[in-house]
């Protein structure tokens, strides 16, 4: 293919992608198949290998790249991003409108109302059409640049549309983009999403998210865009910031209709109201539509829907005055608190979990909520015998949101979190839990009985091993039976062992045998992750299923070379090879080969392209400005050879690349010994032209 040639593909492909990209992200309606879209993405990847001029910062492959950073860069809003004033009954919202048509005597106003989505809210600058900077709130008049994070999210094109007549939006007038367009929209993590991520980071050993919010802030707030990449996050616009070109539109009606027609996502229902009546009509509907949107929201933002008057009206140091946001109750229920019970997990974790008196909320009967972690407990003051508030967020546990102190009579007992396993009496560890503002206690004793029924029953769940019949009642027969220890334990089950069990007969127990006799041959990736490795999930499984022929292979790779498999970074890395350093997981693994099980990979995929490129296994660190290349082309051209970029040096660097003004990482590279090698040679050793 010519360089011509493959600059016609490349347009044609990038924009079939970008077509389908909005389709299915935006308007929720898939022009193409999977494996349809999946073959011109490939090709597409592949024409930017061989034609690397091609790659513009908008192209579809461009969603995650780069290395991860050490901080994000403060960038000062050039219109401040302002919150809103809260109202929270129908005369709130009846004075509002009041006071804004006093202030506009001679008008006849209409409002809009849509839903205020509960997430983190956003700047996103685009310059000539084209994503160029992403921006958090910070303090409203400064904050931190996440562009790299947000250019991983799906919905969020990195290239405006320009609209044709046709199709082009509510309003159907074309207008292309303006010069500059800053937009003001939210970040959020769709329900599904974060119920997966959640089973997920439960799965491989890791504290769960608080709340869809929560899990969103952290996402953002990732240094590795690699990983906000793994985050289903969406991102929906309903206002503007800077803008210079072309007229804006007059109305918020007209201004989301212009929005959607460059391919934003807005706002998925909103009402434009002309009457107080209306508006509190609207916040009702939205109020019963909202539940099915599949993400939270918390509320109904109104806003007067002439954009020319809104400015008159002023604004308060923090809010502006020709919006307000309406906030749904929540849904809650007050009931009592009997106890708090400690769970241990499978990696020892020590959980507290509130016993309740049952009570209906949002339709299923509670008796049990999370407390998350003992800073919780202690933050909001819980103690045994309260009456408490609880709330379900994002169709999970419910959780416990504070307590009726009014209720109090004086009976109520402080909780002492235990500092011993509740299960064997191990004194317990504190580590700090994963968004670091509070501590998790950890069980360390791995013979643990808890402990041990969690690895079996993770060993045996639908998502490893899946064993038929292995479920939380035989699995704790088993182990409290003392027929099963380590996983590798339920290979030696025999027929009489199972059918001696209360309640069990031999046709349950043939069941049985024939589901562990099926689970010799499952895929690697299930056994990876059956294994129960701490932050190993099973996607993290399946990498390293496609990644190894076999589990002798993975056994025996270092760092590094796992550091080469795309989704795994150095906390992985550092737990997977250390699990496989422990003699009794040797040993473990040793009983299961001989237990028949099936130790090679059906995934397994060899390495082309880039994983047998010229810096296969190494890695390197950047440092100070190359004369030619900016980070982001050092980083490509890196990670086109195979090699990986880290932000810090240590003894496991193999080089590090000087530009000029190269600070700290320079001198401990130099005390470390590892060899400096500047841009020129960098581009010899990546082999390009
Ligand atoms: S308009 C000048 N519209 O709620 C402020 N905000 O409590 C313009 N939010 O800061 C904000 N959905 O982060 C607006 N449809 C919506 C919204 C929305 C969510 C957030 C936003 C804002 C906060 C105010």
């Amino acid at each position: 293919m010519t360089l011509a040639e493959a600059r016609k593909r490349h347009v044609v492909l990038a924009d079939e992608i970008r077509h389908h990209d909005h389709a299915y992200y935006v308007l929720a309606q898939p022009t193409l198949s999977d494996a349809e879209y999946d073959r011109r993405y490939q090709e597409l990847v592949g024409i930017e290998r061989d034609f690397p001029e091609l790659v513009t910062p908008d192209s579809p492959t461009q969603r995650v790249g780069g290395a991860p950073v050490e901080g994000f860069n403060p960038v000062r809003h050039r219109v401040p991003m302002m919150s809103l004033d809260n109202a929270f009954s129908s005369a709130d919202v009846e004075a509002f409108i009041a006071r804004v048509q006093k202030a506009a005597p001679e008008s006849k106003l209409a409002w809009t109302v849509e839903p205020k989505i509960d997430g983190i809210a956003v700047s996103l600058r685009y310059e000539h059409g084209v994503f160029v900077q992403g921006v958090t709130r910070g303090d409203g008049t400064k904050g931190d640049d996440i562009t790299a994070n947000l250019r991983t999210i799906r919905n969020l094109p990195l290239r405006l549309r320009a609209p044709s007549g046709e199709g082009s939006g509510r309003s159907g007038t074309p207008v292309p983009p303006p010069e500059v367009l800053e937009l003001r929209g939210e970040v959020y993590l769709p329900d599904a999403g974060f119920k997966k991520i959640n089973e997920e980071r439960i799965a491989a050993g890791e504290e769960a998210f608080m709340n869809p919010r929560n899990a969103t802030g952290g996402s953002l707030k990732q240094l590795d865009p690699r990983v906000a990449a793994q985050r289903p996050l969406a991102v929906v616009v309903y206002g503007l910031g800077e803008v210079i070109g072309n007229p804006q539109p007059a109305t918020q009606t007209t201004l989301l209709a212009w929005l959607e027609s460059f391919g934003l996502p807005i706002p998925e229902r909103t009402w434009t109201a002309h009457s107080p009546a209306e508006v509190l009509a609207a916040i009702q509907e939205l109020d019963t539509v909202r539940r099915d949107f599949g993400y939270e929201t918390d509320g109904a933002v109104v806003k007067l829907d002439a954009i020319a008057l809104r400015e008159g009206l002023g604004s308060t140091a923090k809010a502006p005055r020709w919006a307000i946001a309406y906030k749904y109750a929540p849904e809650q229920a007050r009931t009592r608190l009997h106890a708090i019970t400690v769970q241990v997990g499978r990696t020892g974790a020590l959980t507290p979990v509130a016993e309740l008196e049952p009570v209906l909320l949002s339709g299923s009967t509670v008796s049990r909520a999370t407390l998350h972690n003992e800073d919780e407990i202690r933050r909001k003051d819980i103690r045994l015998g309260d009456v408490v508030f609880i709330e379900k967020a994002g169709e999970v546990i419910p959780a416990v949101v504070r307590v009726d102190t009014d209720a109090r009579d004086g009976t109520e007992r402080e909780f002492h979190f235990p500092r011993q396993c509740p299960e064997c009496g191990t004194a317990a560890s504190k580590e700090p839990t994963a968004d670091g503002d509070g501590v998790v206690w950890r069980c360390g004793n791995p013979d643990c009985p808890a402990r041990v029924r969690g690895r079996i029953g993770h060993w045996c769940s639908r998502g490893a091993m899946d064993i038929d019949g292995g479920g939380e009642v035989l699995v704790t027969q088993l182990v409290g039976g003392g027929h099963v220890r380590d996983v590798a334990d339920i290979y030696r089950l025999k027929l009489e062992d199972l059918a001696g069990l209360e309640r069990r007969g031999e046709k349950s127990a043939r069941n049985i045998l024939d589901g562990i006799q099926a689970s010799r041959d499952r895929d690697l990736w299930r056994l990876i992750f059956g294994l129960g490795i701490l932050h190993v999930g099973a996607g993290v499984a399946k990498a390293l299923a496609r990644a190894f022929p076999s589990l002798d292979d993975l056994a025996h790779a270092s760092e590094e070379r796992l550091l080469q498999i795309g989704d795994i970074g150095e906390v992985i890395a550092r737990s997977v090879v250390g699990w496989f350093q422990d003699p009794d997981h040797q040993a473990l693994l040793e009983r299961l080969r001989q237990a028949g099980l099936r130790f090679t990979s059906s995934t397994y995929q060899p390495p082309t392209g880039a994983a047998a490129g010229p810096l296969a296994g190494k890695t390197l660190v950047l440092t100070g400005t190359l004369p030619g290349l900016s980070r982001e082309e050092a980083t490509a051209l890196i990670e086109k050879a195979g090699g990986k970029v880290s932000s810090t040096v240590s003894k496991k660097t193999h080089f590090v690349v000087a530009g000029t003004e190269a600070g700290s990482k320079l001198t401990k590279a130099q005390s470390l010994g590892i060899p400096i090698v500047d841009e020129a040679q960098l581009i010899g050793m990546t082999g390009a032209p």
